[in-house]
């Protein structure tokens, strides 16, 4: 199958994407005490001259306590940002485009740092029964929408050339979504999903004030959960768009739509086996633009590529079609990154047998 509907332009908002090759958000950890050197400005610099049409940091903390739960992982704040400025010089150099994914991860503790007392959520709970930190005070909720709406307005200013948010996989935003980690009365919780979307709603306002209206803004969103991998946020296309339409309203240029096998339909019961997924779903609800993602080209998943499964390169036509119907507008992909910077250019030239396989061991380098 021919490669060329990857290689199509795209307009998100105002900018000009060269295809549709967006890299996925992957947190490193080669930042030590939170800023990104050299090596993390030539690790970008790398994908930008491979090809990449749009790059996504991996995510990166925003100024509030417990926002990050590993020393490792860079800030988007303070001394950092000078650092990000490097990155952005690197990238651009390439005549890449880059955004950094803005993270605050609210409850969920790390194996490095299991009992975090600065931990911040909505109620102080990570999964059912289970507590790390602080439940927010609705001061503390403002002054975190303030510093993800200063993040971005950082981000425009140092010359990024578009933002995302981390509103997935059971972290700080996803856990205001979620009803067992927002147990809140009051403003920012609520029986409903549509009320718990409240705060990633007013967060997606300041956002869009900080950085004006022509500057792109994404928020990732997921049904599952690492907390619980089943889990459905919206199981119908209704409740979907109930969740989706006001974060639509509120700013949001595109949704990055994270599943762990691109391929899966949102709802088979609707429109089968081979039916839309949650991108495919997400664009048709709401008319915005989405992104895919999800092993792409490789064939295993990446929770058990973090449990120490190999992946091997694997066929790219599932994918080609579903982008030939333009079910998703942009697709992002992860570990096939991670192991080969020119990932992008050897899929556009059809050097397929120049693909290579991921194993956990390549998260020990920077490359
Ligand atoms: C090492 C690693 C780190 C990740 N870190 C993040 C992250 O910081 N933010 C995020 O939204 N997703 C993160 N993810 C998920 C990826 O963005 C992506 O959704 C996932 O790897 C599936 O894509 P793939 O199958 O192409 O790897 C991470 C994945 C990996 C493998």
């Amino acid at each position: 199958m021919s490669t060329e509907t990857l290689f199509r332009p795209f307009h998100l908002n105002g900018l000009a994407l060269p295809n549709r090759i967006a890299m996925a958000p992957m947190t490193r950890s080669f930042s030590p005490g939170g800023i990104p050197r050299e090596n993390v400005a030539e690790y970008y610099r790398k994908r930008a001259a491979g090809g990449v049409g749009l790059i996504i940091t991996e995510g990166t903390a925003v100024e509030r306590t417990g926002a990050a739960n590993d020393p490792n992982v860079p800030h988007f704040f303070g001394e950092a940002l000078d650092g990000w400025a490097e990155v952005v010089k690197a990238v651009h150099g390439e005549q890449g485009l880059i955004a950094p994914q803005l993270w605050h991860v609210g409850a969920l503790p790390n194996r490095r740092n299991p009992k975090n007392e600065t931990a911040e959520s909505p109620s102080g709970v990570y999964m059912a029964g289970k507590n790390n930190g602080n439940a927010m005070s609705d001061e503390d909720v403002a002054d975190a929408i303030a510093a993800f709406a200063r993040a971005a307005g950082d981000a425009k200013r140092l010359g990024f050339d578009a933002v995302e948010l981390h509103g997935a996989h059971g972290y700080l935003i996803d856990q205001f979504f979620w009803d067992v980690t927002n147990q809140r009365d009051g403003a920012w919780g609520g029986a409903a999903l549509p009320e718990r979307a409240r705060f990633a709603a007013e967060m997606l306002k300041a956002v869009r004030a900080a950085v004006g209206p022509d500057f792109p803004v994404i928020i990732r969103l997921s049904q599952w959960k690492q907390q619980d991998f089943g889990y459905r946020l919206a199981p119908t296309p209704d409740e979907l768009l109930a969740w989706l339409a006001p974060l639509a309203d509120a700013g949001a240029d595109a949704f990055h739509c994270s599943q762990r096998r691109f391929w899966e339909p949102e709802f088979p019961d609707i429109d089968g086996a081979e039916g839309l997924n949650f991108a495919g779903w997400a664009k048709k609800l709401t008319g915005k633009a989405t992104i895919s993602v999800g092993s792409v080209g490789l064939t295993g998943e990446f929770v058990a590529g973090m449990g120490g499964e190999s992946s091997q390169p694997a066929s790219l036509d599932g994918l080609i079609a579903r982008m030939e119907r333009d079910e998703f507008d942009l697709v992002a992909v992860g570990r096939a990154l991670i192991v080969d910077p020119d990932w992008a250019h050897k899929v556009r030239d059809n050097r397929f047998g120049e693909l290579t396989d991921y194993t956990t061991a390549s998260l020990g380098t920077l490359v």
